[in-house]
């Protein structure tokens, strides 16, 4: 008998869903060390593990292209449970304006800083810093990581200051700082000029630090400044930074939020296919109709539900709906939620309508949003890729499986420019996920939102076992920090 090639692992008989949009094939797939080796008939190879993959999906394991897993990753396997049980073996963190470096506190930072924690949180000082710890931890997943511009605010301008624009020695420092992190690797700029304070921020401010893109060729990801009734202004304006810039745009959580807005996203996706023609654009979007955030008394509005997610003074009503619990208290939903600050809520404003058409777009990636230190979170941090891959893909069909699988592995690698992920063939690293295409379906719904994702069985990041179903996380921590290409160190 021939002697057999041996390598680490070899999955057997698997469907085979590339990244790429390629029609399923059967295959086997062989890994050695971090990395695919084969694809295709390997019967003259042996694993040391040998996995019978009839009748299941094998796809590169799924890149969440809008997470706030910045302290998540750092925190252990069982903080990352909610994105392994979805088959995500790589986050994009530093999203919205918030990156937990380079910044220091002492205090409890301003919203919305705090989705990422209390003070006890801001202790990294430079990007390099927070990159040594992510691998003195060790963590299951891959990263890569944004700075954010309102983190680099309240570093360089002071929490008193932060209602006005940036000076320009002020925007200088930040384009120095932003520099910094991106020759340790960091992968571009986030910015969420929505939020209070960040939103005193103009355009101008905003082109002056993203300069120091360009050299760098990092990427400009934003919360735009309005996702309702001014969004085109704020597309164009998204549009005119990267132009500035000369860098790619990524639209966070594209949407079109507040009911008189409900189907303008004709009229939004129109707007960045024109855009698209002269400059790189992409967009992220998750697959629910309510949005998530910290609680903003100045933004509520009467014609939409509101539930709370986490309260610091009142931990006792997360969960519950805004409207009851002013009705509890006997004041008006502005006076509860000032009473509940800081604090958390879910809010049910978009259209499932303009959601499923922008999950359709050829454009659109799949980003959770998901907030991992919520107490009663969205669910989306548990639920994002199985409900696309379940509900829209096979259920509604929507779009085909191997769409749907793209719009969260190939496309996304190809749109952050991440090298070797995101695609299954000879030469990748083996970031893989084998779930089930008959039942994969997400678990988790607004009333019970941290149920693991059914169908999602076995799960490996750079050629480990980070996740079994039916057992969760194996404890491994292969995941990497992984950097800017252009990345000096
Ligand atoms: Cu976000
Ligand atoms: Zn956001």
């Amino acid at each position: 008998m021939a002697t057999l090639f041996r390598c680490d692992l070899v999955i057997r008989n698997a469907l085979v869903f590339d990244g790429t949009g390629a029609p399923r094939r059967l295959a086997d797939v062989a890994v050695a060390g971090d990395r695919i080796i084969a694809v295709g008939d390997c019967s003259a190879t042996a694993g040391w593990v040998e996995i019978d993959a009839a009748g299941k999906a094998l796809a590169p394991g799924f890149i969440d292209a809008h997470a706030h897993d910045d302290r998540a990753v750092l925190c252990g396997p069982e903080c990352l449970h909610c994105k392994l049980s979805q088959g995500v073996t790589t986050v994009v963190v530093g999203n919205c304006g918030i990156s937990l470096s380079p910044l220091v506190r002492d205090t409890r930072p301003p919203a919305p800083l705090d989705l990422l924690g209390d003070a006890s949180h801001w202790r990294y000082d430079s990007f390099a810093e927070y990159a040594e710890d992510f691998s003195r931890h060790g963590s299951a997943v891959n990263a890569i990581a944004f700075i954010g511009h309102t983190t680099l605010r309240a570093r360089e301008m002071g929490d008193a200051e932060l209602g006005r624009t940036a000076t320009e020695a002020e925007a200088a420092r930040m384009k120095d700082r932003l520099a910094e992190a991106l020759r340790q690797g960091a992968w571009g700029l986030s910015t969420g000029l929505w939020y209070p304070p960040a939103n005193a921020a103009t355009t101008d401010e905003v082109i002056a630090i993203a300069e120091a893109l360009t050299e760098a060729g990092g990427l400009y990801a934003t919360h735009m400044r309005d996702e309702g009734d001014a969004i085109l202004e704020a597309i164009d304006e998204a549009c005119a930074i990267g132009r500035a810039a000369r860098v790619p745009v990524v639209i966070s959580h594209f949407k079109c939020i507040q009911p008189q807005n409900w189907g303008r996203s004709v009229e939004t996706l129109a707007r960045v296919d024109e855009a698209a023609k002269h400059q790189r654009v992409a967009f992220d979007v998750y697959p629910y109709p309510a949005s998530s955030t910290v609680l903003l008394p100045e933004k509520l509005r009467d014609d939409v539900r509101v539930v709370v997610t986490w309260s610091v003074p009142h931990p006792e009503m997360q969960g519950r709906d805004l409207d009851d619990i002013a009705r509890a208290w006997g004041c008006t939903r502005r006076e509860a939620a000032v009473r509940l600050l800081p604090a958390g809520a879910i809010t049910f404003q978009m259209s499932e309508e303009d959601v499923r058409r922008i999950l359709a777009h050829p454009r659109a990636m799949i980003g959770s949003d998901g907030l991992p230190h919520d107490s009663f979170p969205h669910p989306r941090l548990w639920g994002t890729f199985p409900r696309v891959l379940g509900r829209y893909a096979r259920e509604e069909r929507l779009f085909s499986l191997e769409e749907a699988v793209r719009k969260m592995t190939g496309l996304t690698a190809e749109t952050f420019g991440i090298p070797d992920r995101g695609v299954i063939r000879p030469g990748a690293f083996a970031d893989l996920v084998l779930f089930d295409p008959a039942t994969v379906i997400d678990e988790a719904t607004f009333e019970e939102p941290t149920r693991p994702a059914a169908g999602i069985e076995q799960v490996w990041v750079n050629g480990e076992a980070v996740y079994r179903y039916g057992e969760g996380p194996t404890g491994a921590r292969p995941g990497r920090l992984l950097k800017n290409p252009k990345a000096r160190a």
